[in-house]
């Protein structure tokens, strides 16, 4: 809430450099410049904070903490040479549309299959006032303000994936042409590793096959905020066939030996051998005066806390060797968005927790009991971002082998009623 009225203050500013009009329905009505410009440069704000800034930084000045890794500088978007350049409609295409559909960058994701036009002219608009220009911005009447539908994952779409996937999945042509598109044709590399390669927005794709069920992928990919109606990954727009040679390649994907092999050791596969019991699985993760009480931390279907990751369908998106390994070994991947911060004030304090936010002013940090921290940067003497997971690290040493396996059976049984029957 605090930070919702920072925006709507430092907003209100700038409305001075753009005026806006809003549409108005009827034939013979003249547009009406509405006061309310306000709220349109605040909604931008908040969709380039969340969408762009990574990239473009928080100003435009195209210094996100993401533009080192990749390979191609995100544009400098408040330079007034930039801005001079591009028409409105020229930077709502290249929002809309990626990179790629423009000549551009493929680096540069679409985003018209995630935001609604509105929200989109409202970056624009956003954009316009980083270098004080004047252009005024003009909401077209016809414009939509409801996000596009996409098409949704059905169980009918998942069986037929796994079909095709055990026939065709592994051919080097599936696995070839998914290469082209990863690599060269979608934004994939500009959020994601693949070996030292690639942006850091979500997660290292590296070890999606011991990951990931292939099912989830093109589950995923095809259609993020299905899942996820708050994820920073926006719909590519993909192609049923491309989603499918996409997973190809992912699963296919094997990483140079430097970087840290993945595999089933053989402390895991003693874990593996143990057939659990789920309804003693549930037990222990739920019994909050237990050893394990996860269910402080994590929710399943509505119930639990919320420091770490949401369980609800973990038995339709992750192997059990991952799930085996994140109790074992949590910091060995650390979930994307759940990095753990440790910051030094000016007072000589201590403060660590996981971030989950970030203005201008200051931090916000969840501690292990789920307690909400702001730090403002003024008191901010130091700080790191740690290697090491939030999630106690020692159940190998407190739980019985039989405990873990029971553990895994329940998450196993932790699936997605519509994709369920299909997925092995
Ligand atoms: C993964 C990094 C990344 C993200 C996220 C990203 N961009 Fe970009 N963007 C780029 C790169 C790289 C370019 C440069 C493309 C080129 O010049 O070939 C670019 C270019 C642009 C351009 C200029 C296109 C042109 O015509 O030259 C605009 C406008 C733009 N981005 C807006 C946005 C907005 C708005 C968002 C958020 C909704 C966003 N970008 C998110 C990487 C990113
Ligand atoms: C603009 C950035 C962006 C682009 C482009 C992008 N992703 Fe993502 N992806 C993310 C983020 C961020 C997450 C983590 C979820 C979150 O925090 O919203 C994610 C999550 C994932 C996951 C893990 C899902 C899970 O179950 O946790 C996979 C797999 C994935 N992306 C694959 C891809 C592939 C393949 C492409 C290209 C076709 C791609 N992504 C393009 C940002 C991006
Ligand atoms: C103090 C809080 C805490 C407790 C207790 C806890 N976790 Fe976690 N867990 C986290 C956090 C934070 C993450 C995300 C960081 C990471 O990946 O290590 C996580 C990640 C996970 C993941 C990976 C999720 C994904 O999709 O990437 C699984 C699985 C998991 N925990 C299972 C468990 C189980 C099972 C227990 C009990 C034996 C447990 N956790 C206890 C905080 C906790």
């Amino acid at each position: 809430m605090r930070s919702f009225l920072k925006y709507f203050l430092l907003v209100s500013v700038f409305t001075f450099n753009v005026e806006f009009l809003l549409p108005v329905s009827g034939e013979n009505s003249i547009p009406m410049k509405l006061n309310g410009s306000h709220d349109i440069l605040q909604k931008g704000k908040f969709l380039f904070l969340k969408f762009c800034a990574h990239c473009h930084g928080s100003r435009g000045d195209g210094d996100g903490f993401n533009a080192e890794f990749i390979d191609k500088d995100p544009a400098e978007l408040s330079d007034p040479q930039f801005q001079a350049k591009k028409s409105n409609e020229k930077i709502f295409r290249a929002i809309s549309l990626g990179g790629s559909k423009i000549k551009k960058s493929h680096l540069m994701p679409p985003f018209g299959n995630t935001l609604s036009e509105e929200e989109i002219w409202a970056l624009v608009a956003f954009i316009r006032q980083l270098d004080k220009d004047k252009t005024l911005v003009v909401l077209p009447r016809d414009v939509k303000l409801v996000r596009p539908e996409m098409p949704e994952m059905t169980k009918q779409d998942i069986v037929s994936f796994s079909k095709w996937f055990d026939k065709n999945g592994q051919t080097k042509e599936q696995i070839d042409a998914g290469k082209i598109l990863v690599r060269n044709k979608k934004s994939c590399l500009g959020c994601h590793q693949l070996n030292e390669e690639g942006g850091r927005i979500g997660p290292n794709l590296n070890h999606s096959s011991f990951n990931y069920k292939p099912e989830w992928l093109y589950a995923w990919i095809s259609n993020p905020q299905h899942f996820w109606p708050n994820t920073k990954m926006p719909n590519l727009g993909l192609k049923r066939e491309e989603a499918r040679a996409i997973v190809s390649y992912l699963v296919s994907f094997q990483p140079d030996e430097e970087i840290k092999k993945y595999g089933v050791s053989d402390l895991l596969k003693k874990y593996l051998s143990v057939k659990g019991d789920s309804k003693r699985g549930y037990e222990i993760f739920s019994d909050s005066e237990g050893i394990a009480n996860c269910a402080k931390c994590h929710l399943v279907n509505g119930f639990g806390g919320v420091v770490g990751p949401e369980l609800s369908f973990v038995g339709t998106s992750r192997t059990r060797e991952f799930l085996l390994e994140s109790i074992l070994d949590p910091s060995a991947v650390i979930s994307s968005g759940y990095k753990t911060m440790m910051i030094l004030t000016k007072d000589r304090k201590f403060v660590t927790g996981i971030k989950t936010n970030e203005d201008e002013s200051g931090f916000y940090l969840m501690n292990k009991e789920g307690r909400e921290i702001y730090i403002p940067k003024s008191k901010v003497k130091k700080f790191k971002i740690q290697k090491m997971s939030t999630m106690p690290g020692n159940f190998k040493d407190l739980l019985k082998v039989k405990d873990v396996a029971d553990i895994l059976a329940y998450l196993s049984e932790l699936t997605l009623p519509a994709m369920t029957a299909s997925v092995h």
